[in-house]
This record gives structure tokens, sequence and C-alpha cells, in this order.
């Protein structure tokens, strides 16, 4: 028996690509099968069955720009400043979270640790561009689609299940480190790179990630379990953000749409 698997994704142009993702697919289907439940966990579930996603976001306008030095200046000021937003905008979100009544403690106490990296990265950026940060709902900079869907997205998960807020903020942890590393791996040699030095100021160690990875795989452990296609849907929209995020920097007309049309086909 083979198993053909097709996922549409929908553009909002109208149009629509598809790509094979026959691994991802077949995978998810079996999300209630003890062996690969005992093969793997929750984590890296999501991250091994998204890698067609990283391949996507490594061809992206930022990251193929940073990667080859050919980035358009005035494409890398846009990126840094809504990246800056898109940071401050999190940092809220798990300050909602954590200071939820209605949400269970030891939520609330990780959403509570994690609002301090979120802080430092908008002010950091923001301090690097002299733009006023008054603390209330006015940057000074207009938010742009792109992380207007990306925090519109992470708010309404994390709504709807409190849990499921590591998930949707997953992706900018876990694609970040994976991408700036492996950035720095092509660019470290090439002081004649433009982006050097910002790479060179953002690869690091992955330890938020891990973190984060950690956490909810220890939910999944202590049987508080996630269903892990549900999770991998979530995290695979997360991940479409991000790349849309990264194509936003440019003129590129390709945005990704979390609904995927998945029809399949057993012969
Ligand atoms: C569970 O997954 C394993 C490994 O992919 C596979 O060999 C097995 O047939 C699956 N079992 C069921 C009931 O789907
Ligand atoms: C080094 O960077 C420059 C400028 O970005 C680029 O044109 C050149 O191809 C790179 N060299 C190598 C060996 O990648
Ligand atoms: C999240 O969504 C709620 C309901 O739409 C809204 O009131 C709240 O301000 C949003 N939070 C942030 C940080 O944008
Ligand atoms: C929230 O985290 C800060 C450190 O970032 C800590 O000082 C504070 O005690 C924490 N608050 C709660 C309620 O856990
Ligand atoms: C607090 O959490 C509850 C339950 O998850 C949710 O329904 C509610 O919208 C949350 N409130 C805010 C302000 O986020
Ligand atoms: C990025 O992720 C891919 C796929 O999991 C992996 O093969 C690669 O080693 C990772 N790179 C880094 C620097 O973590
Ligand atoms: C489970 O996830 C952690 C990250 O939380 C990872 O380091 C570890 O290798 C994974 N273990 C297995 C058995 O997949
Ligand atoms: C998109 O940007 C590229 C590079 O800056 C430029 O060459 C191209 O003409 C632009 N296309 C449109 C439709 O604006």
């Amino acid at each position: 028996m083979s198993m053909l698997i097709v996922v549409t994704i929908l553009c909002s142009n109208g149009l629509s690509i598809s790509v094979s993702a026959d691994q991802h697919d077949i995978q998810s289907s079996f999300t209630r099968n003890r062996s690969i439940r005992q093969s793997t966990n929750f984590s890296e579930y999501i991250w091994d069955n998204a890698v067609d996603l990283l391949a996507e976001a490594w061809e992206t306008t930022f990251i193929s720009g940073v990667r080859n030095g050919n980035l358009d200046p005035y494409f890398y000021g846009d990126y840094v400043l809504q990246d800056a937003i898109y940071c401050r905008i999190v940092a809220q979100l798990w300050t909602q979270l954590a200071n939820n009544a209605s949400v269970e403690e030891e939520i609330r106490e990780y959403a509570n640790g994690s609002i301090r990296g979120f802080q430092v990265c908008s002010v950091d950026l923001f301090d690097m561009f002299n733009v006023k940060d008054d603390r209330g709902n006015s940057y000074g900079v207009l938010v742009k689609q792109p992380v207007q869907d990306y925090t519109s997205f992470i708010n309404a998960t994390m709504t709807e299940n409190a849990h499921n807020t590591l998930i949707a903020t997953y992706a900018c942890l876990k694609l970040w480190n994976n991408l700036t590393n492996e950035l720095w791996k092509i660019v470290e040699a090439n002081t004649s790179n433009p982006y050097r030095i910002w790479v060179e100021d953002n690869f690091g160690s992955g330890s938020s990630a891990r973190r984060q990875a950690d956490q909810m795989d220890k939910w999944d452990q202590d049987g508080k379990l996630y269903d892990w296609s549900e999770g991998l849907s979530l995290f695979r929209c997360a991940m479409k953000n991000e790349i849309n995020f990264f194509n936003h920097a440019g003129n590129s007309s390709a945005v990704l749409n979390c609904e995927e049309d998945i029809s399949s086909s057993i012969t």
C-alpha cells in the first residue's frame, strides 16, 4: 500500500501551489500511534514535520538577502523595525497570559519568565533606531500586516488554550536559532558581506528554544497531552507566519495561508 498525499497551500492572490509533503502528512495521520510517541517527543515531532517550511524560510527575501549579502538596505531597516514591534507585542502577550487569573499557575509562571527576553529584543532595537516607546500602544512605527497577522494568531491561540501559546511562539525561537546558526556557518568567513555583523549579533546557543521545548515535552509527558495533530497544524501556521514576515521585507507577493487543503488518496 502506498499513500499519495498532496498539500495545497492557498496563496493570497488566488493562485495555489502544490508541494509534496508526504512525510508530514503520513506521520500526522498516525498521531495517536504509540510507537511514534515512544520514538520521539512532541517538540521534535512538530519540528521534524515542518522541515519543508524550513527550506522555504531559507529562500525568503530577508534570509536569502542576508546570506548572499545583497539584501536591499531599505528592506533591512524595514524588517528590523517590524521585528522590534513583533517582540514588543509578544512581550505584551506573555504579560497578558502571566496576569490572567483564570490560567493555570504553571503556565502563568512560564509566561512570566518569557516576558523579559522579548522586552529586551524590542527595547534594544527601538534604542538603536531612536524609536520612542511610551510603553502604551503608540510605537511611532506602523505595524504592518505580517506582524498584525502573526501576533493576532498568537493571541487567538493563547486565548483558546493557554498551553498552546508555547507552540505558537516556538517557531520564532526554534526557526530563528536554526537559521541564524546556519547563516553564521556561511557568512563567518566572508567579511565583505555587509550583513555578517547582523548574523554575528543574532546567532546564539538556542537556550530559549530548548527551554520552551523542554516545557512542552514535560507537560506532554505529565499526561497533559497535546493533541499532536492539532499541535503540528498550529506549529506549521506559526512557521508560515515567520515565512511571510521574512518575505514582507521586499516586494514578494507570496503569502502563505494557514488553511491547508489536504487531499489524500490511498492507492
Ligand atoms: C505506527 O507507526 C509505525 C512506524 O511509523 C508503523 O510501522 C505502524 O504500522 C503504525 N501503526 C499503526 C496502527 O498505524
Ligand atoms: C562574500 O560576500 C560578498 C558580498 O556579499 C559576495 O558578493 C561574495 O559572493 C561572497 N563570497 C563568497 C565566497 O561567498
Ligand atoms: C489580544 O486580543 C484581545 C481580544 O481581541 C485584545 O483585547 C488584546 O488587547 C490583545 N492583546 C494584545 C497584546 O494585543
Ligand atoms: C516574574 O519574573 C520576574 C523575573 O523576570 C521575577 O522577578 C518575578 O518574581 C516573577 N513573578 C512571579 C509572580 O513569578
Ligand atoms: C484569560 O484566560 C481565559 C481562559 O484561557 C480566556 O478565556 C480569557 O480570554 C483570557 N483573558 C485575557 C484577557 O486574555
Ligand atoms: C536546522 O534544522 C535542520 C533540520 O532539523 C538540521 O538538519 C540542522 O542541523 C539544523 N541546523 C542548526 C544549526 O541547528
Ligand atoms: C526530546 O526533546 C528534547 C528537547 O526538549 C530533545 O533534546 C531530546 O533529544 C528529545 N528526546 C527524544 C527521545 O526524542
Ligand atoms: C521587486 O524588487 C526587486 C529588487 O529590489 C526589483 O528588481 C523589482 O523590480 C521589484 N518588482 C516590483 C514588481 O516592484
